[in-house]
């Protein structure tokens, strides 16, 4: 148990649980932890070094020793893994279906818990991810779940990836989405469901300003 006060922002992917959770762990002067990107690196490494994205026992090894780095350039963040740049590499879809694959073994959570809680760290930690609120960090302060129709999050992956020069289409974005959030929420080991205590955004209908409002107002009380 630690003092040092933890936001969690849980949801599916492209609920824009990302940018609110930097826009906020910004706005606060807090540390920022984008667990997804954890996942991401590992199923990297995996393809890198041959390693099945099923072979649990070696991605468990591979997790517990993983040679990963993140800082932030210019408000951005930078990943590093063994000293290579991967940021914009594992923000493809190809890229988070393999994250979601190595994500679903329990081995390999466990081994990736210590280095997540290591982030918690004075004065304060916002953290995205799927189990923030329910496994990682299951006494934060204050706890999201965001989320928003499958529909909605493909569309605005879509922009995004436009924004940074992936091309990809639609119909297939929304099947990828849904196939993903069926992995995550069936999933024996931490599956995507809202924490007891958390508060359910639904941002289908909401712009980023109104979601970033009702958090940070939250986040009044920490
Ligand atoms: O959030 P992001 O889309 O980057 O996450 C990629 C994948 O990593 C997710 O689809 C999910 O399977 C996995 N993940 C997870 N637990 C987390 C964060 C991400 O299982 N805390």
């Amino acid at each position: 148990m630690s003092n040092i006060p933890v936001l969690t922002i849980d949801g599916p992917s492209g609920s824009g649980k990302g940018t609110i959770a930097q826009l906020i762990a910004k706005k606060l002067g807090w540390h920022y932890l984008d667990s997804g990107a954890i996942y991401r690196v590992l199923a990297q490494a995996a393809i890198k070094h041959h390693v099945e994205l099923d072979n649990e026992p070696e991605l468990a090894q591979m997790a517990a020793q993983l040679d990963l780095v993140f800082s932030l350039d210019n408000d951005q963040l930078v990943v590093k893994l063994e000293g290579d740049d991967v940021s914009h590499q594992i923000r493809s879809e190809q890229a988070g279906n393999a994250a979601s694959k190595v994500a679903a073994l329990a081995l390999v959570r466990s081994a990736l818990l210590e280095r997540q809680r290591q982030f918690r760290q004075a004065p304060g930690l916002v953290t995205d991810g799927r189990d923030m609120g329910t496994v990682v960090f299951p006494d934060a302060n204050t706890k999201v779940f965001l989320t928003a129709s499958a529909k909605v999050r493909a569309e605005r992956r879509y922009k995004q990836l436009k924004q940074k020069g992936i091309e990809s289409n639609l119909s297939d974005l929304i099947s990828e989405i849904s196939e993903r959030d069926k992995r995550d929420s069936q999933r024996s080991v931490a599956p995507l469901i809202p924490a007891e205590d958390a508060l359910v955004l639904d941002s289908s209908e909401m712009g980023i300003e109104t979601v970033y409002r009702h958090i940070i107002t939250l986040c009044g009380d920490v």
